[in-house]
């Protein structure tokens, strides 16, 4: 089951509203560019890779809409859904990376004709989509390399194939170790205050077969210290230059008491989440999200707290580069000095996607 698709015979892209999970499985249409938008704003869909094929799907829409007559305008269009496709979410670099694409791809489509563009826009989505889930796969694999035959994991928010188009990042790695044949029980951190861990990695994980145990965010320490956690895997939004990386708030809490416990702790993320053109995490914006999430858990009509009382709710924190054993992406693990190795893959996807690869596992592995 896909996150997220194109409809062929309708122009439409269908998302699962993973708002109502896990109660219901509910599909939505979405027919505008604006709509996409606000369906990653009010996290219809959420998660770094899957808003990446969102926007790009968003462009491809906004082009269907256009009613430009010369290519000049229909990039004019694109340039306006660019805008409200960006301003959806800060902080996932693969929104900006979405829809970058297609820009370029329409840019470099000019002597075609509008019918063209508007094909190879829906086109390139549709294999973003497709890739997004060979990278997982890949990911996967490479990342199920590291751990130990019998393993016991903790996992923060959800990188499952709900985060993505399908399989996942870090929970695609322990999808990939889990079929594979390890013995492997994973802790999933509910992840206040969205509750992703609970509602969506549980429930993702159960459909798997995969062991695991549900835990309040504040027992990862208990469990880390008393010998219960083999390795710490979560995703990202977004890795900056140097190997910050900047994920589900609370993920910096569990990298230092990580190190403190000598666990390793590994970030798993695409080439499309890592952002070289900012130097380190601080320069990376933080989302700040409705205090109504904090003090409302799970939409609770009655709430948790004092009616009037003032809330901090950022949805990110920061990772910093030096509590990072290892950062995997679909071209292998990447070890500190984290700048080098980053800057040699990204680069190796580039020319790969230019010359229409996605994965070249012999590449880069370490
Ligand atoms: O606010 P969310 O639910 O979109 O946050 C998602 C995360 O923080 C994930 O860990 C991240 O996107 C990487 S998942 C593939």
């Amino acid at each position: 089951m896909r996150t997220i698709e194109w409809i062929d015979d309708k122009n439409v892209v269908k998302m699962i509203d993973q708002r109502r999970l896990p109660h219901e499985v509910v599909w939505l249409d979405y027919y505008s560019a604006q709509e996409v938008a606000q369906a990653i704003t009010t996290m219809v869909i959420r998660g770094a890779p899957a808003i990446g094929v969102a926007a790009a799907m968003g462009m491809a829409l906004a082009a269907l809409e256009s009613k430009a007559e010369s290519h000049a305008e229909l990039m004019a269009d694109l340039r306006i859904a660019h805008d409200v496709l960006y301003a959806a979410r800060p902080t996932a670099v693969n929104l900006r990376w979405g829809i970058e694409q297609q820009l370029t791809l329409a840019q470099n489509l000019e002597h075609e004709s509008l019918p063209q563009v508007r094909a190879a826009l829906i086109a390139q989505s549709k294999r973003m989509a497709d890739e997004d889930v060979l990278i997982n796969q890949t990911m996967g694999a490479w990342g199920a390399s590291l751990l130990p035959q019998k393993v016991n994991v903790l996992h923060h928010c959800n990188t499952g194939g709900l985060a993505a188009v399908d399989w996942g990042t870090a929970l695609g790695v322990i999808r990939s170790a889990h079929v594979g044949g390890k013995d492997i029980h994973v802790w999933v951190d509910e992840t206040r205050p969205r509750l992703q861990g609970a509602r969506l990695t549980a429930w993702e994980l159960m459909q798997w077969g995969v062991p695991m145990t549900l835990i309040a965010d504040n027992a990862a320490g208990y469990y880390m210290l008393s010998g219960q956690v083999d390795a710490v895997l979560v995703g990202a939004d977004r890795v900056a230059a140097n190997g910050d990386a900047v994920n589900k708030i609370g993920t910096y809490k569990l990298a230092a008491v990580a190190k403190d416990n000598n666990i390793p702790f590994y970030v798993v993320a695409p080439t499309s989440t890592v952002d070289l053109r900012t130097a380190t995490g601080a320069q990376i914006p933080i989302e700040q999200r409705d205090p109504r999430e904090v003090t409302h858990p799970d939409n609770d009509p009655l709430g948790i707290a004092p009616m009037g009382v003032k809330v901090g709710n950022p949805a990110f924190d920061i990772t910093p580069q030096r509590l990072i054993t290892a950062i995997v992406t679909e071209y292998g693990v990447v070890y500190p000095p984290f700048d080098e190795g980053l800057r040699k893959v990204v680069e190796q996807a580039e020319i790969d996607r230019a010359n229409g690869r996605v994965v070249n596992p012999a590449v880069v592995s370490g």
